[in-house]
């Protein structure tokens, strides 16, 4: 959440700043600012309410040819979206950037009575804390910015600009993400690496605890205690056109349509058909390791979390001797649950920063519990952080809603049951058919995608004027169910939730009336026919149905049928949650709302 430019360099920084934050704005979109430093240390303070088209404008009145800068775009949590509210803050002769929350603001304001605050926000705080140990600037900015930190309590990613030093910044973090890009004369940082790509592919990923003074041709990184750091320099493998609509007319349906290719990244290498096996080399298990888990604990947030639950329900029909539990890392990071010997954690996060997740899994790990990441974003911090992962590759996810990332975790985390499976014994006559599915999906995908999109919009459109809606599915279907649900509230703002068929009549049931439509999940198998009878029972109470069905001989009387032909029968909810994600989207475009940023939200939940 929120995201943090800066440059120094010889090119003009306004220009820099507000690419970089346009590539970030899906981070939050509340307000914006930049600052930036004349050769003299003037500075030029630009901030507006809301999304960055409206700082632009103001640009557009006060270009200027300064050479260095830093950039803020915000997710509000203290204080409203506001002018006053926006970064940088300014405190004496410093300008701040920050993303995080700076947990103990109230106590060290209380203890800086004669600074005049303009904003409610804690990052005010942190800047004012910082200018009193700077002062006149008689002391290196870094050394001010260190004592500051070590008094504060919370996460940051921070930048820093002093107007009587304009040839540096510098930048620290704990908890919040900071990439340092390197390049010829001239030095970037941003919040994510996307906001780098087509300016240089070098970057250091900068750890929690970890402070650096860059100038344009120098990155120093120490420690909070002094200690000196030999950064790594990593190569950025994103491209322009994976950050760009590519012909789209927005984010979210990109993502959506590009899930064939997408899931084939994710297969790559990674499914032998010639011997009817998976492997992953990234979870860094033996054999033995993996023959003697007992446990799986799959650990994420929102999508990621349903993915987690989805992929448990797999595994476990193919996996023998396990249990699996999935759960919220938010209640799960206060939980004092035990974790049973021989488990093995999966942590879930296309972003690989979600804060909570994180949380857990240091928790996780501190109970010497072995950790492998299911993360999309590489260099992360999660990727970074567990013992062994196994990257999703499904390429920069940019509209908030989750899609690509969602699939390709599932499969990810089959996989990785499969591996389990492999060594556990079990026979490939029992593996090969999901192995098999697997390395079809792509390619069904694309056929669902194709045969299902132009239907699936004028059936978004009819049901644009409904307020409420229930998603219904049984196993396999269910977590999909959840997550179908979750696309449209987040969306499109229509109070939409999921329910497991069988709790339908304990107590949902009642909610049905012609306020609400319904959209079934009738996949093939062994409860397509309790889930009919479900449906019947919806009808019977006058229920506006949709049905999402691979079964040809479907034939109740619903509003609508939408029929999935593929022979891909394991993994048909994955086809069918296709359905449900153009459905959202379809259904947002046809009520004029902003898709890929939706009210309130935020990519990449950085805080708690
Ligand atoms: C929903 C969505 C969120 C994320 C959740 C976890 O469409 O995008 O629910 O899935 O915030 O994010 P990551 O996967 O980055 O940890």
């Amino acid at each position: 959440m929120c995201g943090i430019v800066g440059y120094v360099g010889e090119k003009k920084a306004q220009d820099y700043l507000i690419s970089g934050l346009k590539r970030l704005e899906y981070r939050g979109y509340d307000s914006a600012g930049i600052v930036t430093l004349a050769e003299n240390g003037e500075p030029t303070l630009l901030r507006a309410k809301g999304k960055i088209i409206n700082l632009e404008e103001k640009i557009a009145e006060n270009n200027r040819d300064d050479k260095i800068g830093i950039g803020h775009t915000r997710w509000a949590t203290h204080g409203e979206p506001s002018e006053v509210n926006a970064h940088p803050h300014r405190a004496g002769k410093i300008f701040l950037v920050h993303n995080g929350i700076i947990e103990n603001y109230k106590e060290i304001k209380s203890h800086l009575e004669g600074f005049d605050f303009q904003s409610e926000t804690d990052s005010e705080v942190l800047a004012a804390l910082i200018n009193s140990f700077y002062g006149d600037g008689k002391y290196p900015l870094a050394n001010a910015v260190v004592q500051a930190l070590k008094l504060v309590k919370g996460t940051y990613g921070i930048a820093v600009v002093s107007e009587l030093n304009p040839e540096e910044i510098v930048v620290a973090r704990a908890g919040s993400p900071l990439v340092i890009g390197v390049g010829n004369g001239e030095t970037l940082i941003a919040s994510d690496a996307s906001a780098l790509v087509g300016h240089t592919k070098r970057a250091i990923y900068l750890n929690d605890g970890e402070v650096a003074t860059i100038t344009k041709d120098s990155i120093t990184i120490k420690t909070l205690n002094a200690e000196p750091v030999s950064a790594k320099v990593e190569e950025i493998e994103t491209n322009l056109s994976a950050i760009q609509k590519g012909g789209y007319d927005h984010f979210l349906l990109k993502e959506i349509m590009e899930q064939p290719e997408s899931l084939t990244e994710t297969l790559r290498g990674r499914v032998h058909l010639e011997n009817k096996t998976v492997r992953l080399g990234g979870p860094g298990l033996s054999e033995a390791e993996l023959r003697k888990i007992k446990h799986l604990l799959i650990v994420g947030c929102g999508t990621a979390y349903h993915a987690g639950m989805l992929a448990g329900y797999y595994i476990e029909q193919f996996t023998p001797e396990i249990t699996i539990e999935t759960v919220i890392a938010s209640e799960y990071r206060y939980r004092q649950a035990y974790i049973p010997e021989d488990t093995v954690a999966l942590i879930v996060s296309q972003s690989g920063e979600t804060a909570d997740t994180l949380a857990c899994l240091r928790e996780i790990k501190q109970q010497g519990v072995k950790t492998i990441g299911i993360v999309n974003a590489i260099g992360s911090t999660i990727a970074r952080e567990v013992d062994g992962g196994t990257y999703v590759h499904v390429g920069p996810e940019i509209s908030v809603a989750s899609t690509k990332a969602f699939t390709s975790q599932v499969i990810a985390m089959v996989m990785f049951g499969l591996t389990i499976a492999q060594a556990k014994g079990v026979k490939s006559a029992i593996l090969y058919p999901y192995i098999k599915e697997i390395a079809e999906l792509p390619e069904a995908i694309r056929e669902t995608l194709q045969g299902v999109k132009d239907e699936v919009k004028e059936t978004a459109e009819k049901y644009k004027e409904y307020e409420h809606a229930i998603y219904l599915g049984r196993d396999t279907a269910y977590p999909v169910a959840m997550e179908g649900a979750l696309k449209l509230k987040e969306v499109s703002y229509v109070d939409a939730n999921a329910y497991a068929f069988g709790e339908l009549k304990h107590g949902p049931l009642a909610l049905v009336d012609d306020r609400f439509f319904e959209i079934a999940y009738l996949p093939k198998g062994m409860l397509f026919e309790k889930a009919v009878s479900n449906v019947q029972e919806v009808l019977a109470r006058n229920g506006h149905v949709i049905v999402i069905t691979n079964e040809e001989k479907f034939d109740l009387p619903v509003e609508h049928v939408v029929k999935i032909g593929s022979d891909v029968e394991l993994f048909a909810p994955l086809l069918m949650n296709l359905v449900a994600q153009l459905f959202a989207y379809y259904a947002t475009v046809a009520k004029g709302l902003n898709v890929d940023q939706p009210r309130n939200l935020a990519k990449s939940v950085t805080v708690e």
